[in-house]
């Protein structure tokens, strides 16, 4: 097994240092990227073997993982597709490119994954959502599952619109937790606690709060029920926030970032 990663960024770093860290993978790794810098440093620190151009690092691959910037896409398309077959897979991690527009570049059909992760990722704590193109079999499904579960949690959907829909929750979120996280830090120093405690008191109850939730069993507006007594200060807290109408800010703000993703894609495969 070969996995060619076209662009050596954060975000192919990221997956590259989780699938090196499995002890089942036994892939091997080409990378190509532009930059010398990049390649000095992925072969210095990782059994990989780096590349200036897509099409060398593609050569015998299986798997082929497209990590540029949606503006580099197009070119980077054009150069690999004569050396594309039907038999390969193609996993996208990049943002807002549906795949009728690779489709129409990628000319021999090969099989392709479009995935939106997000910024944890780099870290090994992402989510990312997935959506299969209909030429693809359910061992190349389980490849792309794997590869991005190195980075973290998947989730499958069953439209790529949908995908729109990921990248406003979870793509987008973590500015959203950074932002409520900015807000709480803000309020404590303002209310008399020393900037640096009120920091790390928001932080950690962001931390706590998920990982809670996480292994519970209760959903989330039960957890949130339990810590709030009747007539006390969480109770207090609650009724700023709804008579704010937080939740329907919320759902504004995730509404414009869907709208925004599909203006950027400007439609996807419909399924
Ligand atoms: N980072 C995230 O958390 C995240 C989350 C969701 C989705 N994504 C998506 O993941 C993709 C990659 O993001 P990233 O954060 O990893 O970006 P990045 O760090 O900028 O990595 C992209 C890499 O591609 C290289 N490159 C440029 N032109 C190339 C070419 N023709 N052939 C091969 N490599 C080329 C760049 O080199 P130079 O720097 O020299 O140009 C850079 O090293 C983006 O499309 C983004 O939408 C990222």
């Amino acid at each position: 097994m070969k996995i060619a990663f076209i662009g050596g960024g954060n975000m192919a770093t990221a997956l590259i240092g989780g699938l090196l860290a499995s002890p089942r993978e036994t892939a091997r790794i080409q990378v190509a990227d532009p930059n010398p810098a990049t390649r000095k440093q992925l072969e210095g620190k990782w059994p990989v073997s780096c590349f200036s151009q897509a099409t060398a690092a593609i050569e015998g691959a299986n798997t082929i993982v497209l990590a540029v910037k949606p503006q580099i896409l197009p070119g980077v398309l054009t150069e690999i597709a004569p050396f594309t077959s039907a038999g390969q897979l193609i996993i996208s991690v990049v943002a807002g490119i549906p795949i009728s527009q690779m489709s129409t570049q990628l000319t021999a059909s090969p099989a392709i994954v479009r995935s939106m992760p997000n910024t944890p990722a780099l870290i090994g704590l992402g989510i990312t959502g997935l959506y299969a193109s209909s030429a693809c079999s359910a061992e190349q499904r389980q490849t792309a599952q794997n590869l991005m579960q190195t980075a973290g949690e998947t989730v499958w959907l069953d439209q790529e619109a949908l995908l729109d829909v990921v990248t406003a929750v979870s793509g987008s979120g973590p500015a959203y937790f950074f932002y409520l996280i900015e807000a709480m830090q803000q309020a404590g120093t303002r209310l008399g606690l020393p900037a640096d405690i009120a920091s790390k008191l928001a932080l950690h109850t962001a931390n706590g709060a998920s990982a809670m939730a996480l292994q519970s069993d209760a959903d989330v507006a039960d957890l949130r029920q339990r810590v709030t007594s009747p007539g006390g200060t969480t109770q207090a807290a609650l009724n700023q926030l709804k008579a704010a109408d937080f939740a329907g800010v919320i759902d504004s703000a995730i509404s414009a970032a869907t709208q925004r993703g599909r203006e950027l894609a400007g439609g996807g495969e419909k399924s």
